[in-house]
């Protein structure tokens, strides 16, 4: 069993990296082997749209960092997406690597292969009803090529660091990374 993290926060003590970090051990309580990947470190162009995926089994044509994220996603039982919230929506740095998920979204073919998954999503707001609308939309439009376990997200994280003493969030995310490995 192999579960994959992704992070999509540019700065340091990241309360998303935190919360994926957290996912991750729950998920190797459980006996899976975990790796993260931090997507501001990484060199992803935005998708092209050139369509080769679609007549070539998910291949994607551009060769840059995504490719070595598509042989791990190929070879994951389940992954995690983590990214703080900008101006109401996943931050820019994760947002290339979403769009490159394209590749792999053809129904009905073995490459599109309805993986659990999970969100984390940290914002500066503390009303968790703010930005609702935002995380079900996400919640939907991945479940066409996925299975969502769950969306966490923490909220009135202002400052690195902060979701550090929040022990039921943190709680919270150790057990979402066992869910998405028992329910797979
Ligand atoms: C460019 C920018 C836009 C932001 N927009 C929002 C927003 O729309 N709603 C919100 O609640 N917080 C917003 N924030 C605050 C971050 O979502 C918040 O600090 C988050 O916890 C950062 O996560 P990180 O610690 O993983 O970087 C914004 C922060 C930045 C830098």
């Amino acid at each position: 069993m192999k579960v994959i993290g992704f992070t999509g926060s540019p700065r340091s003590e990241s309360n998303t990296e935190i919360l994926v970090e957290e996912m991750l051990k729950g998920s190797s309580d459980t006996g899976a082997q975990t790796k993260i990947f931090n997507l501001t470190d990484m060199n992803i162009v935005p998708c092209k749209a050139c369509m080769h995926c679609k007549v070539n089994e998910g291949v994607c044509a551009t060769d840059d960092d995504m490719q070595e994220i598509y042989k791990e996603l190929k070879e994951a039982d389940a992954f995690i997406v983590g990214s703080p919230l900008y101006f109401g929506e996943m931050s820019a740095q994760t947002k290339p690597f979403i769009d490159r998920l394209f590749a792999f979204y053809i129904p009905d073919s073995e490459v599109n292969s309805k993986k659990n998954m999970a969100f984390v999503f940290s914002q500066g707001n503390p009303d968790e009803d703010t930005f609702s609308e935002y995380y079900n939309y996400m919640k939907t439009i991945f479940e066409m090529a996925y299975n969502v376990v769950d969306v966490l997200v923490s909220c009135g994280n202002q400052l690195p660091g902060d979701v550090k003493n929040k022990t039921d969030v943190l709680e919270n995310a150790r057990n979402i990374g066992k869910k998405i490995v028992e329910s797979n």
